[in-house]
């Protein structure tokens, strides 16, 4: 199974970008092929039509062909004012705007219509992020994608990972892996279903 895995931030010492490795990590050890996307490596500027008129940018496409050619996902979201972050919406809201004309993405939904997606959060606070979810699951929802019913928010992540990357308790990295086993179980068996 073909899991991506990207976060909704770009910092540099990102609890949810290290949570994303985590996930990866998991679902390679799982058999997984997994991408790590980062969206730092993605010139998107802000969304904004009229520029969109002049062409859509070429890493907006680049972006839609590695959300379509995996059929699973798990996206690490962080926490702004109890929501997920700007980039994270104007990301999503690049790779679900329709191409006009294009052979390809003339249906903007096209890259996330029948995806399986696992929600993970990760913030120092207690909640862990787990706000954004909340909000990040209706706009899934609505561009067709299957969301798992298994999610977790990582709290506390200041302290939560070891100088390896790795969860320093079991207990959180056993419910990282529940997300990503579920994904995973459930991307493989809508592909059997087709
Ligand atoms: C504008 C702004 C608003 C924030 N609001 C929240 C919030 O509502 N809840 C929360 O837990 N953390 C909040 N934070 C703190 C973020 O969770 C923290 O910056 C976190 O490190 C962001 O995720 P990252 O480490 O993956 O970049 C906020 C941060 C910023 C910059």
């Amino acid at each position: 199974m073909k899991l991506l895995v990207f976060a909704g931030s770009t910092r540099q010492q990102s609890f949810n970008r290290r949570l994303a490795v985590v996930a990866a990590d998991i679902a390679r050890e799982l058999g997984a092929q997994a991408t790590l996307l980062e969206l730092a490596d993605y010139d998107i500027p802000m969304y904004h039509a009229e520029l969109e008129a002049r062409g859509t940018p070429p890493d907006v496409i680049r972006l839609k062909e590695a959300m379509d050619a995996h059929p699973a996902w798990i996206i690490c979201s962080p926490e702004y004012n109890g929501s997920y972050t700007g980039l994270l919406k104007n990301t999503i809201d690049w790779a679900s705007s329709p191409v006009a004309g294009h052979p390809v993405w003339a249906d903007g939904a096209r890259p996330f219509a029948g995806k399986v997606v696992g929600m993970l959060s990760a913030s120092n606070g207690l909640l862990g992020g787990l706000r954004s979810q909340s909000h990040l699951a209706p706009l899934l929802i609505n561009l067709g994608c299957w969301l798992a019913p298994r999610h977790h928010a990582l709290g506390q992540a200041a302290s939560a990972f070891g100088d390896d990357g790795r969860l320093l308790d079991a207990g959180q990295q056993a419910r990282v892996q529940a997300v990503v086993q579920q994904v995973l179980w459930a991307a493989e068996r809508l592909q059997q279903a087709d």
